[in-house]
């Protein structure tokens, strides 16, 4: 497939103070594009400026929701460099997700190819302040006008860009969570592994109702018991319990992070005991009353490392690390954000350079 390439005549006018980005509302002046039909499989791949899609009422995506996506950041480095981090896992992850919900895989790849252009061509819109990256997201959903319940035949596939700060407000400061023991993010069987637009719309009313009563967000339960830890909000999560470092295993319906699994790879290697095992909201509301619970934190793409300074289950409050970043969380905070943005080496060769 050759990829054509639109440049934008008119340049957005890019942030003037990069301290106050936020997350997700600027995006860069180019987009690409590229649409899929059954019959034809992938077709007209273009870099374009960034505008409206059009769509006809009866998308499918607009009544069934056949929708995923990905999350990944451009990294500026002190040489004005850019790098990325891992981005082959979150194509892998986003053909899976694919899989899962009947809509046909792109070719990785390529796809790869036509992403570090796309970069390339908008690398100015790359930011260079401490803490600042370009957030990258690539998604497909179904096109096709039909109101029948099956999967489409046609589907558009895009990549969007935009300079971000921190995601959540508090930034490194340590959040305060809700524990969600009525509502569920994901079930077993159900599509919680996967990156696709559902998972998030359901986890809207909850975190809605935790954020009125004051908190960042919720921690989620499994559905069947309410017991075992999941998830915080749109991040994998972890707890540091006297000496060891435990999240909870990929059961099917836990979003495999590509954050959680750096974390876990790079803990193991600094000889830290890291468990992936079950663990009930009981083991963490008493290791919290009890002193051993150390440290806990959310990992993800958009936040890295967000700590937990207190968590509120069946209305009362339990402060962590006295509501403090704790000593390991920043430890992996500062060695993951090191290799991505090249200041700290690489042994694992998760680095993708753009230029
Ligand atoms: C992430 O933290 O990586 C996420 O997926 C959050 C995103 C939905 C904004």
């Amino acid at each position: 497939m050759k990829l054509k390439i639109i440049y934008a005549t008119s340049p957005k006018q890019k942030p003037q103070d990069e301290s106050r980005l936020g997350f997700g509302d600027i995006f860069s002046d180019h987009m690409f594009v590229m649409k899929y039909e059954e019959e034809k499989g992938w077709y007209d791949p273009c870099i374009k400026p960034y505008e409206d899609i059009v769509l006809d009422p009866a998308a499918m995506v607009l009544h069934y929701a056949q929708a995923i996506f990905e999350g990944l950041k451009a990294y500026r480095r002190e040489d004005g460099g850019i790098n990325l981090f891992r981005p082959w896992e979150n194509f892998k992850r986003f053909n899976r997700s694919a899989r899962r919900m009947c809509m046909p895989e792109i070719d990785e790849q390529f796809v790869m190819e036509c992403m570090k252009k796309l970069i390339l061509i908008d690398k100015d819109w790359v930011p260079k302040n401490k803490g600042t990256s370009l957030y990258i997201r690539p998604f497909m959903f179904a096109t096709e006008p039909h109101l029948g319940v099956r999967p489409s035949k046609s589907y558009l596939f895009l990549i969007i860009t935009g300079p971000v700060g921190a995601y959540y407000k508090e930034g490194m400061n340590p959040v305060k969570i809700y524990v969600e023991d009525q509502y569920v993010r994901a079930a077993p069987g159900g599509t919680g592994d996967v990156k696709t637009g559902g998972n998030y719309a359901a986890s809207l009313f909850s975190s809605e109702m935790a954020k009125k009563k004051g908190f960042t967000q919720v921690l989620w339960l499994d559905a069947i018991e309410h017991k075992y830890v999941e998830e915080v909000g749109t991040m994998n999560v972890f707890f540091v319990i006297e000496d060891e470092l435990v999240t909870s295993p990929l059961t099917g319906s836990i979003l495999p992070g590509i954050t959680r699994d750096s974390v876990i790879h790079i803990a193991k290697d600094w000889g830290i005991k890291v468990t992936e095992r079950r663990i009930s909201i009981d083991e963490v509301i008493e290791s919290a009353q009890n002193g051993k619970l150390k440290e806990a934190f959310g990992t993800g793409t958009a936040a890295v490392i967000s700590p937990i300074g207190q968590i509120t289950y069946k209305g009362k409050s339990y402060s962590i690390n006295n509501g403090k970043m704790g000593t390991l969380s920043k430890r992996l905070y500062d060695e993951i954000v090191g290799i991505q943005y090249g200041y700290k080496k690489d042994p694992y060769g998760w680095i993708e350079r753009v230029c």
